[in-house]
């Protein structure tokens, strides 16, 4: 790659030329397509517009960041608020095939409704160079549908601009980093969000507990590796099992839900190795889960697998 200024400047000019008229892109709050959104900023103004659209699947406190960061740099954006919507669409489904397809299908729907009522022609993509080249060879698919707000259909009648087409993550990051955008340092988290996190049906109550679930983990694990006893890992999260358990709370019997601590160390998500995470912090992980969420959750398991043969989410 260029150098990163030699690169935004490029890029900022390129789109320039390439988009005379409306923009309109679809904003996780993940890197690429933030810094996306902050080239095509650079590049036309407020003729470009951000939308994200908040599935009510997002981790805690996730669209308010999102928010922030929008605003922060000042970008022209909006938050669709759609979750009744994703709810609705997932009602019944616990497959996980069932599930990413319901969730792109409605992604879409809700994307296109804003496209039109924005008007734009253009339609910038965070896709980077990954991205084509793992849908080249098409093992990724096969063994999951992935949705992607970067991975939109080519057929929505727009035309597609694409500034991170050559770039690696790692170069992303980089630009990222010399535009000031928060989320360069984010771990990765899928399109379809905590629903593959959800072995269940996914309803705003099964979503609510493996937010909470997810968000300690998360907490623990970086406040771990700020005090240093571990590394931070690659990717760290919780998951909610269909399972039940018998358990006991005070002197009654409690029959309560299980949450996995899944985290590993990878290079590109290609491959992984679970984290060895220290047993005190597997401690705090686990008592606090319990503690806090102890009308829903009676055990904490932890996932010593590697990928392969798992892959890092459960779904
Ligand atoms: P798996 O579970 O396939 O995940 O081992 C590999 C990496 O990809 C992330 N992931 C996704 N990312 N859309 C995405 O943008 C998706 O549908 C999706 N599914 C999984 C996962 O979190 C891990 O980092």
């Amino acid at each position: 790659m260029l150098g990163t200024d030699e690169f935004i400047k490029n890029a900022v000019e390129d789109m320039k030329k390439k988009i005379p008229g409306k923009a309109i892109i679809a904003c996780s709050g993940g890197v690429d397509s933030m810094v996306s959104a902050a080239l095509a900023t650079l590049a036309v103004g407020d003729r470009l517009l951000a939308v994200y659209v908040d599935t009510g699947l997002m981790r805690k406190g996730e669209t308010e960041e999102v928010r922030g960061m929008l605003q922060d740099m000042r970008i022209n954006f909006k938050i669709i608020d759609a979750a009744e919507e994703f709810f609705a669409s997932l009602k019944g489904v616990t497959d996980p095939e069932k599930k990413r397809k319901a969730i792109g299908e409605r992604f879409i729907r809700v994307f296109e409704r804003e496209a039109k009522e924005f008007g734009a022609e253009y339609l910038v993509q965070g896709t980077i160079a990954p991205d084509w080249i793992e849908s080249g060879d098409g093992v990724r698919d096969t063994i999951k549908s992935h949705h992607n707000v970067g991975g939109l259909p080519k057929d929505m009648g727009m035309t597609v601009v694409e500034p991170l087409w050559n770039l690696y993550k790692d170069e992303v990051r980089a630009v990222a980093r010399a535009l000031g955008v928060r989320s360069s340092e984010r771990q990765p988290f899928p399109g379809p969000a905590l629903a593959v996190r959800c072995l269940d049906e996914v309803t705003p109550e099964n979503i609510a507990i493996v937010r909470e679930a997810c968000f300690i983990v998360e907490d623990e694990i970086k406040k771990a590796a700020d005090s240093g006893k571990m590394d931070l890992p690659w990717q760290y999260f919780a998951v909610l099992l269909p399972t039940r358990s018998v358990g006991v709370q005070g002197d009654r019997r409690a029959y309560g839900r299980t949450i996995v601590v899944r985290s590993i160390s990878s290079i590109d998500g290609m491959t992984a190795a679970y984290s060895k995470i220290p047993q005190e912090v597997l401690d705090s992980i686990s008592t606090r889960i319990t503690g806090t969420m102890k009308d829903q959750v009676n055990r904490v398991v932890y996932d010593i697998t590697n990928k392969p043969p798992a892959t890092i989410e459960w779904e």
